[in-house]
C-alpha cells in the first residue's frame, strides 16, 4: 500500500464574507478528500482586516515563513470596510503574491449550465476560455513615487516593469497550459504593441520566439487590449488561452467573470508552478461587507477557488467531481447566482455541493 496523500493548507478566510464561503468551500473539500482517499491538515490563520485593527498587522514576514511550510494556501476575501483601501491589498494580497512569487493567476472563463450570461443568444458552448495573467510584475511592482504631493505641482509615476525572465516564465507557462487543456491549442497574446511599444514589443517577440522553437503545436494569435474586450463581448467563442501582463489581466478579467455570470462564480489560482511553489486559491470576488454574517452570499465561487487547488495538487478526480457538483447546482437548482437571489442559502449550497461529490 502506498503511502496516504496528504497535503497541509494554510486557510485564511478574511474579511466580510470570507470566512462564510472558506467554510462552505471546506465542507466540499473535506467530502472530496474522504471519497478519492487524501487528507487536507488545514490550519487556519486569521490574516485580515479585524487583525490589521486589532495590532497593525498586515501580513508580516514571520506570516510569509509560516505560508510557505504547507501545500496551498486556501483564500476567502481580503478588504475591509474601515480599512484605507490599498492597506489590506496590498500588504496581504499582493505581499502573498510578490514574496512566495506566485507569478501566474489563472483565471477560467466558463459558463455553467444554466448561468444567465448578460451576453444575448450566448451559452455554455461559446464562453469557455482560460487567462493566463501575469502576476508579479507590471505596475503592480510599486515603482514610482510622487513629488509635492497635495500641491498644484504634484507629480506622479507609477511604472510597468517586465524582465524578459518574467515574462518568458508566464509564456512557458501559458504554452503548456495550453498544450494540456487541448482544446483549440490556440494561445492569444493581449497587449498594446501600438502604444505600449517597449513593454509589448518584449512580449510579442518573447511570444513568437517561443512558440515557433517550444511549440510549434500551439497556434499564436495577437490582440490589443482593447479589442480583446470588444471580442470578450462580441465572439467569446474565439478565444481559447489568452495570456496578458498584470494590468490588462486585471481588467479583462473582470469582465470575464460577468459574463461568466458574477462574482458569484468566478474563481482564480495565484500559482508558483515551480518545485516547492506555494500557491493561493480565491473566488475573485470582494469580502461584500453588506452581506456578511447573513448566510446569503453564494459559495460557489470559493467551491471552484478549492477545485481548482485540487487540480494544482495532483487530484484532478476529485477535481473534477467537484465541478461537475457545481454544474449540477447551477443547472438544476440555483434561482440565480447572486446574493439573497439563489433560492438557498449559503450553507445549503455548500451541504448541497458535498453531497454532490
Ligand atoms: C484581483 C484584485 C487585486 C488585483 C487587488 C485587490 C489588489 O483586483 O485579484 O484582481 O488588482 O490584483
Ligand atoms: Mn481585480
Amino acid at each position: 500500500m502506498g503511502k496516504q496523500r496528504s497535503y497541509n493548507i494554510a486557510v485564511m478566510g478574511g474579511d466580510g464574507t470570507g470566512p462564510e464561503v472558506v467554510r462552505e468551500g471546506l465542507k466540499v473539500l473535506d467530502a472530496a478528500s474522504a471519497k478519492f482517499g487524501f487528507k487536507l491538515n488545514c490550519t487556519h490563520y486569521d490574516f485580515g482586516g479585524e487583525r490589521y485593527k486589532r495590532t497593525g498587522e498586515t501580513l508580516p514576514d514571520s506570516g510569509i515563513e509560516e505560508l510557505r511550510k504547507h501545500d496551498a494556501i486556501y483564500l476567502g476575501a481580503i478588504g475591509h470596510p474601515d480599512v484605507a483601501p490599498g492597506i489590506l491589498e496590498k500588504g496581504i494580497l499582493l505581499k502573498a503574491r510578490f514574496a512566495l512569487d506566485q507569478y501566474i493567476n489563472l483565471r477560467p472563463v466558463k459558463l455553467y449550465p444554466g448561468v444567465e450570461t448578460p451576453i444575448k443568444n450566448k451559452g455554455p458552448e461559446d464562453i469557455d476560455f482560460v487567462v493566463v495573467r501575469e502576476n508579479t510584475q507590471d505596475m503592480y511592482c510599486g515603482m514610482g513615487g510622487v513629488m509635492h504631493e497635495g500641491t498644484p505641482n504634484e507629480v506622479a509615476t507609477q511604472t510597468a516593469i517586465y524582465s524578459r525572465f518574467g515574462v518568458d516564465r508566464c509564456l512557458r507557462y501559458a504554452f503548456n497550459y495550453t498544450r494540456k487543456r487541448d482544446k483549440k491549442k490556440t494561445l492569444m497574446l493581449c497587449g498594446k504593441t501600438n502604444v505600449l511599444t517597449f513593454v509589448y514589443s518584449l512580449w510579442e517577440r518573447a511570444f513568437h520566439e517561443m512558440g515557433q522553437k517550444e511549440y510549434p503545436d500551439i497556434k499564436r494569435e495577437y490582440a490589443h487590449v482593447d479589442a480583446t474586450t470588444m471580442w470578450m463581448v462580441k465572439n467569446p467563442e474565439w478565444f481559447d488561452v489568452i495570456v496578458t501582463g498584470n494590468m490588462f489581466g486585471d481588467i479583462i478579467t473582470d469582465l470575464g467573470a460577468m459574463i461568466q455570470g458574477g462574482m458569484g462564480i468566478a474563481a482564480g489560482g495565484n500559482i508558483n508552478p515551480d518545485p516547492g511553489g506555494v500557491s493561493m486559491f480565491e473566488p475573485i470576488g470582494g469580502s461584500a461587507p453588506k452581506y456578511t454574517g447573513k448566510n446569503v452570499i453564494n459559495p460557489l465561487a470559493a467551491i471552484a477557488a478549492g477545485q481548482m487547488m485540487l487540480e494544482t495538487l495532483g487530484e484532478g478526480e476529485a477535481a473534477a467531481a467537484i465541478e461537475e457538483a457545481i454544474m449540477h447546482i447551477t443547472a438544476n437548482k440555483l434561482k440565480s447566482l447572486a446574493a439573497t437571489k439563489m433560492g438557498y442559502s449559503t450553507s445549503e449550497v455548500g451541504d448541497m455541493a458535498a453531497s454532490l461529490v
